[in-house]
Order: C-alpha cells, then structure tokens, then sequence
C-alpha cells in the first residue's frame, strides 16, 4: 500500500501515543506529529494529549483557526476509518 494511502483502524492509531512515535487523527485524517511536537506552540504535553486518538474536538476546543493541514502536510499517514470485526 502506497504511504499516505493508508486506511488507520482505531486500534492500530492507539499504538502510536508516545513521543518517539506520535500520531494522532483530525476530521478523519491521521497524521504523525512525532517531529511536530517540538515545534508545538502549546508545548509537546498539551499536543500529546491528542496522541492516539481521535483528537478533532480537541483541537476544536483549543484553536479552530489553526491551518493543521498545512502544518502538517508532510506527517499525512492516512485515513481513520471506523472498527470492524473484517478490518480488526
Ligand atoms: C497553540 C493545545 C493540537 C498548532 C496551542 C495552545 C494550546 C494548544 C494549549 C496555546 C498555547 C499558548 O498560547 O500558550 C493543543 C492540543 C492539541 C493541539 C491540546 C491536541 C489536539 C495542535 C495541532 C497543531 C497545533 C495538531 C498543528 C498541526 C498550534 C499552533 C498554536 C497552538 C499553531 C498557536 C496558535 C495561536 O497562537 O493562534 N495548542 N494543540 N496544535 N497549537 Fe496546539
């Protein structure tokens, strides 16, 4: 499967919510913030606690206006989709 094409699973995302391995998902996209999460301007912590999971109201919450896609144009992983028994 071709990078960036990736269908993400709920329970494969999960895995990733350290800071050497960081990813975290917004309106269905997956994106891995390992290299991001210094440059974080609310500092590493407060982005690790989207690490993992799905972090769209989260990040609703804290800054809306914030062009995520942009930023993180580079760190794109995937799609999330949702948990099944065929895909899990
Ligand atoms: C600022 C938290 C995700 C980019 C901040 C601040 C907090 C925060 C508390 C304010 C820092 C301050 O003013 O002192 C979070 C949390 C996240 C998250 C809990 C979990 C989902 C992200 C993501 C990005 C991002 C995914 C971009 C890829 C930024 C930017 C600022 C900022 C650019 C500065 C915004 C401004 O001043 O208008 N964040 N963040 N954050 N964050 Fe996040």
């Amino acid at each position: 499967v071709q990078a960036g094409h990736l269908a993400i699973t709920p329970t494969e995302l999960a895995k990733h919510n350290k800071l050497s391995d960081a990813w975290l998902s917004i309106r269905g996209r997956v994106f891995n913030i390992t290299a991001y999460l210094p440059f974080h301007p609310g500092g590493p912590e407060e982005l690790m606690r989207g690490a993992g999971k799905d972090a769209t109201s989260l990040f609703e919450e804290v800054h809306p206006w914030v062009n995520y896609e942009s930023i993180l144009q580079k760190c794109f992983v995937g799609h999330l989709v949702p948990l099944s028994p065929s895909k899990d």
